[in-house]
């Protein structure tokens, strides 16, 4: 495999791979080991269906579909759109997922193991593209943690709400999403997990508290899970543990839900088009029945040709 890193915090670009067609298992395997190892993987010039890029993704794990069942590709629920774009008056997808820093599916039992993007349409000003995907280094963040509150964390768990992220959406100037309804909520319980888990690819520990979602350290006082939390939040922001990947139209990108935090960089206008094609892989490969608490370490299973 054609694996090119970009020297940064995070990412790896591969060439050599054509993602329409089934790849053999071992490759498979190679592609787990380089998610942890890169966090990020870019796949460039890749020409898929929407059944492809379903087929490609689900290797991984098994993929989720939204209970609201917005969005969605026709005749593909686990694909959704992410698009600015509309047609005869309609949008075409979500047009603000992810416009702020977070964890998918952490408010999730069984967290996500991996997002796949299909990037068709995209942005551009002056020839420099807009809209790219920035991304955190969960693992280089625990790494670099002070070791007093490393040991404060040990044995404590974080409460993710999906609420929290809604409600900071529908805070913004324009921002038309109505307030979950009771029933919305109790589709969508929180979850609650270690504040550091070992990650299953990398066997080495990441931090998992992403301002998105995380809301209670459940061992502390409300005012000390506050300053912590808050303190972990500032402390991610330091730009060494910051990846910005610049979308090239035909480009696949994939990346590692537990060892990094996204963020949606909304920096285009209306007219300027974006479309998207999403698949979100939940790590059921990963975990067991309990979810985060039941890790099944990846081991490598395909046989090399
Ligand atoms: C997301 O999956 O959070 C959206 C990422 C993007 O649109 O760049």
């Amino acid at each position: 495999m054609l694996v090119t890193p970009t020297q940064l915090t995070l990412g790896a670009r591969i060439d050599d791979l054509d993602l329409s067609c089934e790849l053999p298992e071992y490759e498979i395997d190679q592609l787990m080991l380089l998610l942890g190892r890169h966090g990020v993987l870019e796949f460039p010039e890749q020409n898929l269906t929407t059944e492809q890029l379903k087929k490609f993704s689900e290797r991984f794990g098994k993929l989720y579909v939204s209970p609201g069942g917005r969005a969605q590709a026709d005749g593909f629920p686990e694909v959704m759109i992410l698009s600015n774009m509309t047609r005869e008056g309609q949008a075409l997808g979500l047009k603000d997922a992810g416009q702020s820093w977070h964890t998918d599916m952490s408010y999730s039992r069984t967290i996500a193991l991996a997002n796949i993007l299909y990037g068709t349409t995209i942005p551009h000003r002056a020839g420099l593209p807009l809209g790219d995907t920035q991304f955190r280094n969960m693992h280089a963040i625990y790494e670099d943690l002070p070791t007093d509150l490393k040991h404060k964390l040990v044995g404590k768990t974080i409460t993710h709400d999906f609420n929290k992220f809604w409600e900071m959406m529908r805070q913004r100037p324009g921002n038309t999403r109505p307030a979950l309804s009771e029933t919305e909520k109790n589709i969508r319980t929180p979850a609650i997990h270690s504040a550091c888990l070992t990650h299953p690819i990398t066997r080495k520990k990441v931090l998992y508290a992403n301002p998105g979602y995380a809301v209670r350290i459940n061992e502390m006082s409300e005012k000390e899970s506050d300053e912590i939390l808050n303190f972990l939040f500032e402390f991610q922001l330091q730009p060494q543990y910051l990846y910005a990947y610049k979308w090239k139209k035909n480009a696949v990108l994939m990346w590692d839900n537990i060892g990094t935090t996204h963020n949606a960089v909304a920096d285009y206008a209306p007219e300027e088009h974006r479309y998207i094609q999403r698949c979100q892989v939940m790590a059921t490969r990963l975990f067991g029945e309990s979810g985060t608490s039941d890790p099944i370490y990846f081991e490598p299973s395909g046989v090399a040709a």
